[in-house]
């Protein structure tokens, strides 16, 4: 009998039609039997389901049971008949009893049974719970998160598409380019959209009507029941955002951990979580607690970081963020804690003799630590001390803000004191330090520097010569009194050089000037050099002498022509290339120039493996044999380009190769063998290892080849490279089986190939297999021995003569006797 399958509507339909057939034509009858009848609901009218033929002693039928006044039988000619309309949704299922009656209405047949199923039709439109529907939604949710659900019902039967509903969104009041709203087609669950959750705004508008649309049939028909209802929805602010940038003194000394700000999600029940956004070397000295404040774990200082910058996400139950996660910015704020620090222990300087008051000596440096700019890095200069006093006290004024000393009063005399030492104190609003300082009373600079030629001629200089070089040496010589800043030099090239290809330093203890190459020269560009150099001393010249031609000599250049290499353009060449490629492929193509113009050649060194070639003329550099990542997956040549008439002259670059994988190797065994103990047990089996040339670790497909082998063997996967070999035939003997095996790697193309494991079922000790090294053909065992003992009585003799001789043997090489393999590995898969 055939049941409805109420999820195929189409077999439900031929059903119908089967039934409208039986009633329509009558053509059905039979005996009186037990029987089902399919009846689709809502049919008007009375229907003729079925005859019932019936001979004597049977006379009539009677029908009993749940007819509900609908169903009846007509009793002579049994015809079944359903008078009115039937409702699924009231009743599924009518249960009746037939039976034939004789004259005297004794039963004679039966009683049979009558089930008359109710076949329901899509008669009723899906109804939503509520008439309206109202939800609240914040700013910034997250997209696709529900936060409310429409439900509607549907009274047809569930096991059919007629109550199977699917709610879509009709329209959305006001309209956007793009909907804010979405819902989902099964559940009904409401959701904002990615346009949503970046548009929606309470502050522009925060109220919207979803009309939403629950339709039955799937909604994939358009023979179905519509309903609409309305969704009015709220935009709520967000109070998910940021907190205001924090302010925090540092090197506080309150109790840590220590509360800053508050961070809040717009429901309770949202869990937090802190993560650094810049990356810090120490761990984030901030948390957050299940409450949303969040607090510094620690003293901070401002001279070490000023300022941190993090994220704090809200998550619900599972763990997914809600939202966007908000930053917390905290700057640190500064508090003097860090003292004033004097640049030098001992600042220096010089003063002439005949100095005018007012002028400047020099500065005293000091700094501080503290925030740049704000007053706890302030300083101020106070001379605290002068010594000698001599011929009077405050010599020497310095200025309270910038710490420049300037001569007071105009009292030098070095037959007086030489040397004279200063105490600084140097503040900040909290913290003082003491900087010393030491001015020397200099001679007058009434000498000019004296150069002892005024031309030195010409110098010639290689090209190629480095950066550094000393290339001359000249020499000035000063009257003024030795080791002061009135006879000490400084020179200076005052013309012929723009691009400052020369320095020149000056050695302190001699005055002599070493003429230094600054920039490298280049013959090409420029090859003569005309400079003039000026001498001048640091501490000025008395008033009424000037520097004059003694003080400047002339020095010219010559920059000599050197036959340089050629010179590549890059400094290296990498290039990526497929295994695979034909030989003849274009893999880069080099070039160098010669400085000089010649022409150059080109050809490769290192190429170990030949699989490249370059044209000597253009550089362009192919490939000359089949490639092989497995072989060598970085080729690295070198290339040298040369001029043509000099190979002398040579320069080297390297290409690097890069060799893309291609599946071209198929998958292979690690190791051929494996062991089983003799007898073979079913749970015992052994462990190989498949491996790939290929770079990827590839997945693996074993089968077994041939049905023999299926009867004896099952293979099975481990892991990725890993398979295992169990018996299925327990019966197997002691010896080694060639087990073949086809393997696929998942490469693209796949790689296939068949191979051959040895199984060697083997006697085993303790679970160790175990050969005798010296005796490749074991000897027969105990059982067989036995076997041949009562088979062959006549053999007897020689038989035990083998065996004692074995036994003999045995003896004789027990050192002999070495149990073989096995990697500790295949041990485990044998135990
Ligand atoms: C919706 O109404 C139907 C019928 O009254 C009921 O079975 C169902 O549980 C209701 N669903 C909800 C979510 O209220
Ligand atoms: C319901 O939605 C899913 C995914 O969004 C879609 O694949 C499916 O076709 C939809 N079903 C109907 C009946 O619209
Ligand atoms: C912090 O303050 C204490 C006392 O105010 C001071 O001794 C300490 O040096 C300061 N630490 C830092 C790192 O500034
Ligand atoms: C954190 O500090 C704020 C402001 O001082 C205060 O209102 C709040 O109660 C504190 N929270 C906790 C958990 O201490
Ligand atoms: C969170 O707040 C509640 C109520 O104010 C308080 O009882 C609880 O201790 C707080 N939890 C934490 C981790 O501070
Ligand atoms: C340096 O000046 C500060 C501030 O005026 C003062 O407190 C301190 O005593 C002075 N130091 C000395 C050594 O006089
Ligand atoms: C450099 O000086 C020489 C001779 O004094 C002169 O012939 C030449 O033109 C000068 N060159 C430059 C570039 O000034
Ligand atoms: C270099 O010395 C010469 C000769 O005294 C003078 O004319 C010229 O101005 C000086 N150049 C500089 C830059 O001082
Ligand atoms: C190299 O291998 C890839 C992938 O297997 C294939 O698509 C390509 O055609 C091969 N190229 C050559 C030159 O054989
Ligand atoms: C390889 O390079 C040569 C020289 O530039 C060029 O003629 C040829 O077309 C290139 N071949 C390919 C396949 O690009
Ligand atoms: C691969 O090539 C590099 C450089 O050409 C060489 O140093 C290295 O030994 C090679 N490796 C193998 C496995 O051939
Ligand atoms: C394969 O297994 C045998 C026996 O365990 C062992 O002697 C041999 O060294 C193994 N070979 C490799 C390549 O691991």
């Amino acid at each position: 009998m055939f049941k409805p399958n109420g999820l195929n509507l189409l077999c439900l339909l031929s059903l119908h039609q089967v039934a409208y057939l039986l009633a329509d034509n009558l053509q059905s009858a039979g005996p009186l039997e037990d029987k089902v009848f399919y009846l689709e609901e809502g049919k008007v009218g009375p229907q003729y389901l079925y005859r019932f033929t019936f001979q004597p002693p049977t006379s009539s039928v009677r029908l009993t049971g749940e007819t509900d006044s609908l169903i009846e039988v007509t009793p002579k000619d049994g015809v079944l008949i359903v008078k009115g309309p039937l409702d699924w949704e009231y009743k599924t299922q009518y249960s009746l009893q037939v039976e034939g009656l004789d004259q005297n209405s004794k039963r004679v047949q039966g009683p049979y049974s009558i089930i008359i199923n109710v076949v329901d039709i899509n008669d009723n439109a899906p109804q939503f719970n509520k008439s309206r529907y109202f939800g609240e939604v914040r700013q910034h949710s997250r997209a696709g998160k529900p936060f409310m659900y429409v439900t509607a019902f549907d009274r047809d039967d569930p096991s059919t598409l007629h109550s199977n509903l699917s709610y879509s969104i009709l329209h959305q009041f006001p309209s956007t380019d793009k909907m804010y709203f979405q819902i989902d087609n099964v559940t009904g669950a409401i959701s904002t959209t990615e346009t949503g959750t970046k548009n929606l705004d309470p502050t522009i508008r925060n109220d919207f009507v979803l009309v939403v649309t629950a339709k039955d049939m799937a909604g994939q028909s358009i023979n179905c029941f519509a309903t609409d209802t309305d969704v009015s929805i709220t935009v709520l602010e967000n109070v998910w955002k940021s907190p205001p940038e924090v302010l925090l003194m540092e090197n506080s000394t309150k109790p840590h951990p220590m509360n800053i700000t508050h961070v809040q999600w717009n429901d309770p029940h949202a869990t937090y979580q802190i993560q650094p956004i810049e990356k810090y070397p120490i761990e984030l000295p901030f948390t957050v607690d299940q409450n949303g404040t969040v607090y510094v774990t620690k003293p901070l200082d401002r001279e070490e970081k000023d300022y941190y910058s993090f994220s704090i996400f809200a998550n619900d139950e599972e763990g997914d963020s809600l939202a966007e996660p908000v930053t917390v910015s905290v700057r640190v704020v500064d508090i003097n804690d860090n003292p004033p620090v004097c640049d030098e222990v001992l600042t220096k300087f010089e003063v002439q003799e005949n100095e005018k008051v007012g002028n400047l000596i020099g500065i005293v440096l000091a700094s501080d630590n503290d925030e740049k700019g704000s007053l706890n890095s302030r300083l101020k200069f106070r001379l605290l001390d002068q010594n000698p006093k001599i011929p009077q006290d405050n010599l020497f004024r310095i200025e309270l803000g910038t710490g420049s000393v300037h001569l007071f009063k105009s009292e030098l005399n070095r037959q007086v004191a030489k040397t004279y030492y200063l105490e600084v104190n140097v503040t900040d609003s909290v913290f003082s330090t003491i900087c010393k300082v030491q001015i020397q009373v200099i001679d007058i600079n009434d000498k000019i520097p004296i150069f002892e030629k005024s031309d030195y001629g010409t110098v010639i200089v290689a090209e190629d010569k480095k950066k550094g070089s000393l290339i001359f040496e000249i020499q000035a010589t000063d009257a003024d009194e030795p080791h002061t800043g009135s006879s000490q030099i400084i020179y200076t090239i005052t013309k012929g050089d723009p691009n400052n290809s020369f320095t020149i330093l000056t050695d302190p203890n001699t005055n002599i000037g070493a003429i230094i190459i600054n920039k490298a020269l280049d013959f090409e560009t420029n090859s003569v050099y005309n400079l003039t150099i000026n001498a001048t001393n640091p501490e000025p010249l008395v008033t009424g002498i000037k520097y004059n031609s003694n003080s400047s000599t002339f020095l010219r250049v010559h920059v000599a022509n050197v036959d340089e290499p050629p010179v590549f353009l890059h400094p290296n060449y990498i290039v990526m290339l497929d295994e695979n490629v034909t030989i003849g492929t274009n893999v880069t193509t080099v070039k160098a120039s010669d400085p000089e113009g010649y022409p150059i050649r080109y050809l490769l060194k290192k190429n170990n493996r030949n699989w490249l070639k370059i044209d000597p003329v253009n550089g362009h550099i192919y490939t000359a044999a089949p490639l092989d990542r497995e072989l060598n997956h970085t080729y690295i040549v070198e290339i040298v380009a040369t001029e043509q008439s000099r190979p002398s002259k040579s320069s080297v670059v390297q290409l690097i190769l890069h060799l893309l994988d291609v599946n071209d190797n198929p998958p292979h065994l690690v190791n051929e063998t494996v062991f089983l103990c003799h007898p073979l047990q079913r749970d015992k089996s052994a462990k190989f290892e498949i491996a790939d040339r290929d770079s990827e670790i590839p997945k693996f497909t074993y089968s077994l080849i041939g049905g023999l082998y299926e009867d004896n063997w099952i293979i099975s996967k481990v892991d990725d490279n890993h398979a295992s070999i169990t018996p299925k035939n327990l019966e197997l003997e002691e010896k080694v089986y060639d087990v073949p095996l086809k393997i696929s790697d998942n490469g693209r193309p796949p790689m296939e190939a068949v191979v051959i494991l040895e199984v060697n079922v083997c006697r085993c000790v303790n679970d160790r297999c175990f050969m005798e090294i010296n005796n490749p053909n074991p000897f027969p065992t105990v059982g067989a021995t036995i076997g041949i003992l009562v088979g062959v009585l006549l053999v007897i003799g020689v038989i035990l003569g083998l065996v004692f001789l074995h036994m003999e043997r045995k003896k004789k090489n027990e050192q002999n006797i070495t149990p073989v393999a096995i990697r500790p590995s295949e041990l485990n898969a044998l135990t």
